[in-house]
């Protein structure tokens, strides 16, 4: 075989792989999720979306262009890493200023299903130095 054709079966076998990866994964949630991550994925997309972006759950709603910035953009979870204390207290006190997140958009099971799940998976873009301090843990919540 001559190397330019070898070269160009390489080329169609990687395509044919990324195309694979494209197609799976149900409504953009990351098939890499365990059944309870998998679950509190659907309950992100359905209840915290709209404002929050995290990759693993196939959201966009954070602002990502400043020009189509809207007041109700909150975090983004790739690049915010944040514990369940704190995931929790959002949840109840609507973020933590008295900003446009609602209050309680989920509770009880709900709340504490999501606030564990954010706590695995947010941060996945942030990359904390060896040595580096971590912000302080939110009281829990009560
Ligand atoms: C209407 C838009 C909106 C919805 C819906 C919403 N949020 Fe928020 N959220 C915000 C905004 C804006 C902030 C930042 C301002 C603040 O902290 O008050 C925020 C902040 C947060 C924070 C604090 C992050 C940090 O470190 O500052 C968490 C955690 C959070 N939201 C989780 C959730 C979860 C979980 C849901 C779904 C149950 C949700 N949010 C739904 C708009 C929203």
């Amino acid at each position: 075989m001559t190397r330019a054709r070898r070269v160009l079966l390489i080329a169609a076998s990687l395509a044919a792989t990324a195309g694979g990866v494209a197609a799976c994964g149900s409504e953009g949630i990351s098939p890499k999720l365990d059944p309870e991550q998998h679950q509190a994925a659907v309950l992100f997309d359905q209840r915290c979306s709209g404002c929050h972006t995290l990759s693993v759950a196939g959201t966009q709603g954070s602002a990502t262009n400043v020009r189509t910035r809207e007041y109700k953009d909150g975090p983004n979870f790739d690049q915010r890493k944040v514990t369940t204390n704190c995931a929790l207290y959002a949840i109840r006190n609507g973020g933590f200023s008295s900003g446009p997140m609602p209050q309680n958009i989920v509770t009880g099971a709900d709340a504490e299903l999501l606030a564990k799940f954010l706590d695995q998976v947010s941060g996945s873009d942030v990359h904390i130095a060896p040595g580096a301090t971590t912000p302080p843990d939110c009281p829990p919540a009560g």
